[in-house]
């Protein structure tokens, strides 16, 4: 049986740590606040904002938000990154993704400063994880590096497959990974063998964006299985790309889904909030 990776725990854990962190600042006279910004009214993305907003009231993070409506144009929601930018009491700034088509989002995200960018998405940001530099983590990578980090899951010189080369999660992973000295595959939709490739793997991070598609046939003996993947099976029960009734008695460590690795995700865009409050120093 796997041992399970407890991303619920873990992840509160981390924000209970955090508010420690911003109560000490707050009696320094140190207000963090966040920026969050949604145009349209998206379901998911107005579940997602609530969340975050949610967590910011936890850890004494003050949120500052923005609904805007779909029509918002480009230039408009430019203007307000822009006056977000140059205030002084603002520490980070998070636009939802997706942005409604007639919004470039690639000008979006390339519009916020480096220094608030606490989803670590500006090309930056992403630059300086590849170089070695200080700055933003992607949220969603940073978090699983927490979760081996914090189950006791040695990542040096590990043999490490990541399936998915998305900016967002894939290739941070990868390069988090590199970084923790493990040996890093990166596999996706037209990698050939991907079974015998995921089988050599010790850390296996599956990112791949299908219902259940990693059965214990990918999985090596005793493997850590990292499922980044969440969507409704037939049944309307949550699941991951991860099939996980077949790999948990193969794995040797495994993260659920739901209370995995989603829970992780906000916590960290927490702390890359707080990091940018203490960066500014
Ligand atoms: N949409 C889905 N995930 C994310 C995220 O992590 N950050 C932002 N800004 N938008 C998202």
């Amino acid at each position: 049986m796997a041992k399970l990776i407890n991303g619920k725990e873990i992840s509160q854990q981390i924000k209970d740590e955090l508010k420690e962190k911003v109560s000490a600042l707050k009696a320094q006279g140190k207000n963090i606040c966040l920026a969050v910004i949604q145009v349209g009214n998206d379901p998911a993305s107005s579940v997602y904002v609530g969340n975050k907003k949610k967590a910011c009231a936890y850890i004494g993070i003050e949120s500052r938000a923005f609904e805007l409506p779909e029509e918002t144009t480009e230039e408009e929601l430019l203007s307000i990154i822009k006056d977000l930018n140059e205030d002084d009491g603002v520490h980070g700034i998070l636009v939802q993704l997706p942005v409604p088509k007639h919004i470039n989002e690639e000008k979006i995200i390339n519009a916020i400063s480096p220094k608030k960018d606490v989803d670590g998405f500006h090309p930056e940001s992403v630059g300086s994880l590849c170089i070695g530099r200080p700055g933003f983590v992607s949220c969603t990578p940073a978090g699983i590096i927490q979760l081996l980090k914090r189950s006791e899951i040695d990542i040096e010189g590990k043999h490490c497959v990541v399936i998915g080369r998305s900016n967002i999660v894939g290739k941070p992973m990868a390069l988090l990974m590199l970084r923790e000295n493990a040996t890093v595959t990166i596999c996706h939709s037209r990698t050939k063998n991907l079974k015998e490739i995921c089988k050599e793997a010790d850390i296996l991070i599956v990112a791949i964006g299908k219902p259940k598609m990693i059965d214990a046939s990918y999985v090596k003996d005793g493997a850590t299985v990292i499922d980044v993947g969440i969507h409704r099976d037939a049944n309307n029960k949550l699941c991951g790309d991860v099939d996980f009734a077949s790999v948990e008695p193969v794995a040797g460590a495994i993260t659920p889904v739901p209370g995995g690795v989603g829970p992780m995700t906000i916590a960290m865009l927490m702390n890359n909030c707080v990091e940018a409050a203490e960066r500014e120093e």
